[in-house]
């Protein structure tokens, strides 16, 4: 299909935001909001709009509401949470996944965008080092990623018991045993909630003092317990980026038939490094992983991917089936068979433009970048005896706290975020207030983490 490009010269807003984004990322930009919520609702919330306009002014007006309420997570003095920065070659290549509007519901809404997941898929299970018969969806993110993983866990191990979940539902259904660490993130158990297991039937096993699940403690509860078993277990920690013992966790899994989960949000791309592989040994025998594509990729966002071993129960899990869709997996997969969506943003684009732009060496040297930056901060600040690490640095994540101190660690954060050339945030972890850093932006190096460690040594005067 190639027309001719439309000759009218009507802008419509495409080359206006063009011109803008070209730019955008050249400038200094504050790094945390400018602007306050009230200021930013006089910019947003506008009378409900009657009739439209000139899709240029709509443009530029978006773009003066916006940039004073924009958080500067493509800047390497970003450290809060654990983000990624938007790779620029992805950016370009999202944009034209919005230019050809596909959906990527099925093979025939758009054969493209069904061949590139195909190959984003391979490639992800080759350098992660994963099973190549598993089966990948794209979805939003890792929350989404874990609730795939878990569905298709529990229509696995219920089906096991002789029981078919995708039929019946979930009453009368045999009780499945769900073992998750009490420290295990926020979105593997809001997935088991969206999947129908509350809270108060999990069976929450220790952390040790990384946060890691402790193993005796998870082979004790197996133990103790018959019927339909799943493990929810972690390769990076959301604080201290600990990881849990794989050998031990795929053992005991092996030994009671029950399906391990793994939620490397951002940790399953310790994969790639040599140096690290203590950290992910045996992860490769679990059953299904979560991974991010917005964090250590920099995939723009919405980007994360479920991976299962089990191709059918990830399928029977996902299935969304209907007589006018045509479903025929003669030509190549139907994106929509392995996420819950059926209507979807074609995700591959810009997943397999950063892969290609990276390439597996590009990666490495990213990975492996972030986590000597979190070595060496550490290190430099070892001797001082007025900072704590509160982590064992594995990864790229740290913890810390001035003078073992919940108010001067706080301060420390507001000293750092008040100069808007530096972006932290706390947590409370273990009972204390903690700085956490997470070193994953594109471009945070080694001068970035000396500049910061100077902001710290210069609040501590
Ligand atoms: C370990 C871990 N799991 C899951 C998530 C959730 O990921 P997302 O926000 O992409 O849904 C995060 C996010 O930081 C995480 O660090």
């Amino acid at each position: 299909m190639m027309d001719e490009p439309d000759q009218t010269g009507e802008d419509s807003g495409l080359v206006t935001a063009y011109d803008y984004a070209v730019t955008f990322r050249q400038r200094k930009h504050a790094l945390d909001a400018t602007e306050t919520a009230e200021d930013l609702r006089k910019r947003f919330c506008l009378k409900t709009p009657e009739t439209g306009r000139d899709g240029a002014e709509v443009i530029r007006d978006l773009i003066a509401a916006a940039e004073p309420g924009l958080v500067a997570n493509t800047d390497p003095n970003f450290f809060a949470w654990v983000m990624g920065g938007s790779d620029i070659t992805g950016v370009a290549a999202d944009w034209l996944t919005s230019i050809w509007g596909q959906n990527s519901a099925i093979f025939q809404t758009s054969p493209a965008a069904a061949i590139a997941e195909e190959a984003v898929a391979a490639w992800l299970l080759d350098m992660l080092g994963l099973p190549s018969e598993s089966s990948v969806g794209l979805v939003t993110g890792a929350t989404m990623a874990g609730f795939v993983g878990l569905a298709a866990a529990r229509g696995a191990v219920l089906s096991r018991a002789g029981f078919d979940i995708e039929k019946t539902g979930l009453q009368g259904a045999p009780l499945i045993h769900i073992f998750i660490c009490n420290d295990s993130h926020v979105s593997n158990y809001a997935a088991l909630r969206y999947l129908g297991f509350g809270e108060d039937n999990l069976v929450r096993v220790p952390s040790d003092e990384q946060g890691a699940m402790d193993a005796t403690a998870l082979r004790d509860a197996m133990a103790a317990r018959q019927g339909p078993k799943i493990v929810v277990a972690t390769a990076g920690h959301i604080n201290s980026g600990a990881f849990d013992d794989f050998s031990e966790l795929s053992r005991l899994c092996q030994h009671h038939d029950a399906w391990l989960h793994v939620d490397g949000a951002f940790g399953l791309w310790a994969r790639v490094l040599p140096e690290k592989n203590h950290l992910t040994q045996a992860i490769d025998l679990a059953d299904s992983w979560s991974v991010d594509g917005h964090k250590w990729l920099q995939i723009p966002y919405d980007s994360g991917f479920a991976i299962v071993k089990d191709q059918q129960a990830h399928r029977k899990a996902m299935d969304i089936s209907a007589d006018y869709l045509n479903h025929s997996l003669a030509d190549g997969r139907n994106p929509s068979e392995f996420n819950p969506e059926l209507s979807r943003r074609a995700r591959g684009f810009a997943a397999w433009a950063v892969m290609q732009a990276k390439g597996r060496q590009g990666i490495i040297e990213a990975v492996r970048r972030h986590c000597e930056c979190a070595a060496e901060f550490e290190r430099s600040l070892l001797l001082n005896n007025r900072i704590q690490i509160c982590n064992r640095v594995d990864l790229n994540q740290l913890v810390l706290r001035v003078d073992d101190c919940d108010q001067k660690t706080a301060a420390l954060a507001d000293y750092l975020n008040a100069s808007f050339a530096t972006f932290v945030r706390t947590t409370i972890w273990k009972g204390k207030t903690m700085l956490r850093l997470s070193v994953i932006e594109k471009s945070t190096n080694k001068e970035t983490m000396m500049d910061l460690k100077q902001r710290v040594l210069s609040f501590l005067g």
